[in-house]
């Protein structure tokens, strides 16, 4: 499928339009002007400020150390960097889950730096939140499955929703996420035949970072796939530098695969 060059910056209802098209929609962490640039040239179409920078930037062992300024300074930085990706900044660990009321105050100085949707981990027990903001004005993603601010009560970086309990569990947690007013859902490290029936049972996108083909679209750490990021990745990463001419080559043929639905192939799959 060719990728055809959007000219303004994304808006939720050309994300639902191309949603509601079957086109798979492609994203990909981002936190600096120049990744923002490239990435957008190569034809990624939503840009995360993840709290992954924490791991990939700061060198943190885990994205708790992030702050809300860490997430503000890097979505304005890719702000301006960008001019048509729809831009999304996760809200740091503790700013989400006091209250419905405390994270939206923590969500106005992200949606000021730039941001169009900011991202919450967790399931069921966000849908306050979550309506909370979606009828406020602030679009909002989901976050299930591995939530890696929630490392330590998973007891490590593992793959969820393997027993049928928890399977049945992660669906609860995306039917409660769109009833309440989600407009996307990330889908991190889950059994692929998961991600499909999750996929299948909403209207609303799911993007997938280790959650099979079947997902709407797809997120990777740019890190991570361009292989910057020193240690073992996970199984979902794929070196998309690795026969590449060029950084942003590498990001194109990422983009060209997502879109055509080759990846990720069952060796990057649960
Ligand atoms: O922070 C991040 O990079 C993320 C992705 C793993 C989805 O949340």
């Amino acid at each position: 499928m060719s990728v055809q060059p959007q000219v303004r910056r994304l808006t939720l209802t050309d994300l639902e339009k191309r949603h509601r098209a079957s086109e798979k929609l492609v994203m990909l962490t981002c936190c600096d002007a120049s990744f923002a640039a490239l990435s957008e040239a190569a034809g990624v179409e939503l840009l995360l400020v993840g709290d992954s920078l924490g791991n990939v930037v700061q060198g943190q062992e885990s994205t708790l150390p992030v702050s809300l300024s860490d997430i503000c300074y890097h979505t304005a930085a890719v702000r301006r960097g960008s001019k048509t990706a729809m831009i999304v900044a996760d809200m740091p660990f503790g700013t989400s889950q006091i209250s419905p009321e405390e994270t939206f105050r923590n969500a106005v100085p992200l949606m000021a730096a730039g941001a169009q949707m900011v991202k919450l981990e967790g399931g069921a027990e966000m849908a306050e939140t979550t309506r909370f903001l979606a009828r406020r004005g602030i679009p909002v993603c989901g976050h299930i499955g591995l939530t890696p601010q929630s490392v330590h009560q998973l007891g490590g970086f593992r793959v969820q929703g393997k027993s049928e309990t928890d399977a049945e569990r992660l669906l609860a947690d995306a039917l409660a996420l769109e009833a309440a007013g989600a407009a996307m859902l990330v889908l991190e490290a889950l059994p692929a035949a998961l991600g499909e029936t999750i996929t299948k049972k909403l209207r609303i996108p799911t993007i997938g970072i280790g959650a099979g083909a079947q997902t709407s679209g797809q997120v990777l750490v740019i890190y991570d796939m361009l292989d910057i990021s020193p240690g073992k990745k996970p199984r979902f990463v794929k070196n998309f530098m690795a026969g590449a001419e060029s950084v942003q080559a590498a990001v194109a043929t990422y983009v060209r695969e997502v879109k055509a639905g080759t990846f990720p192939s069952a060796e990057f799959s649960y």
